[in-house]
């Protein structure tokens, strides 16, 4: 293949070779079903779980906390989507920002077709937003704010604790899109007051087509997919095991 010089690494990264090495058993001898009971099975199962106690490590949050998707899009859709749906009965305001990637701002779209209300934050000359302005969009019907860490653009970068702690003085949920900081910042969902998190594997030198959502204990989200009860019945679809076992080794 012809070498060439490739300088957007917010597009998309390689995958490290380390990673790959990681993966490659997963597609071919140790290819079992996670739900399945034979051995090779349990052993993807188990496979599965170590990546999640990593993932969770690196955010300070607990293994059971870490959901896997398919994509950092997925991740932003079932983090809106299913703390809308969820939370429907005790309100129906959102508020972001519009500068969001298109995987938070057609989904808000999406959910205002549905009776949902959404505030779009402006930001200023260097891309942030106003936390007076978050604060005063507030309503008593709002239920999320999302407001991403990382702008894919121009790379700026929100105050997320302290939009964490306005969520968090006015009992709403706070969901960022990371899917441009991790793996070049490191946060700890607590220390940020962060509910919700969505981060995606091919942005930091792992595998496209596999995600991950941080849903802190307690917040209600309801699943997007049905089928089958895997994630803890929140994400149905036999588990990408290697990608899984990438977005561990990326990490
Ligand atoms: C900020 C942001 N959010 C979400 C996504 C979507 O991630 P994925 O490509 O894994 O669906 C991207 C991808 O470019 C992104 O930059």
């Amino acid at each position: 293949m012809e070498k060439i010089r490739y300088f957007d690494h917010a597009a998309t990264t390689y995958v490290k070779k380390e990673v790959l090495e990681e993966m490659i058993p997963y597609f071919e001898l140790n290819y079992g079903n996670p739900s399945s009971i034979y051995k090779v099975g349990r052993e993807n199962k188990r496979a599965i779980e170590i990546s999640r106690e990593m993932v969770s490590k690196e955010l300070g949050a607990k293994p059971k906390e870490i959901y896997f998707t398919g994509c950092g899009s997925e991740s932003d859709n079932l983090a809106i989507k299913g703390v809308a749906y969820a939370n429907k009965a005790h309100g129906n305001h959102i508020i972001t920002t519009k500068i969001e990637h298109n995987a938070v701002l057609e989904t808000c779209e999406s959910l205002e077709e549905d009776g949902f209300k959404v505030t779009y934050l402006g930001v200023d000359k260097s891309g942030k937003i106003s936390l007076e302005e978050l604060e005063n969009a507030i309503t008593k019907n709002t239920i999320l704010i999302s407001i991403m860490t990382a702008n894919n653009e121009i790379g700026t970068i929100q105050p997320i604790k302290e939009i964490g702690e306005i969520a968090k003085r006015h009992h709403v949920a706070f969901h960022t899109d990371a899917v441009q900081a991790i793996g070049n910042l490191r946060i700890d969902v607590n220390e940020n007051n962060v509910d919700l998190l969505s981060l995606s594997a091919h942005k930091f030198y792992g595998p496209k087509g596999v995600g991950a959502l941080y849903v802190r204990e307690g917040i209600n989200f309801k699943k997007m997919q049905n089928g089958g009860h895997q994630e803890k019945n929140k994400r149905a679809g036999t588990e990408n095991v290697p990608g899984i076992v990438g977005l561990r080794k990326s990490h």
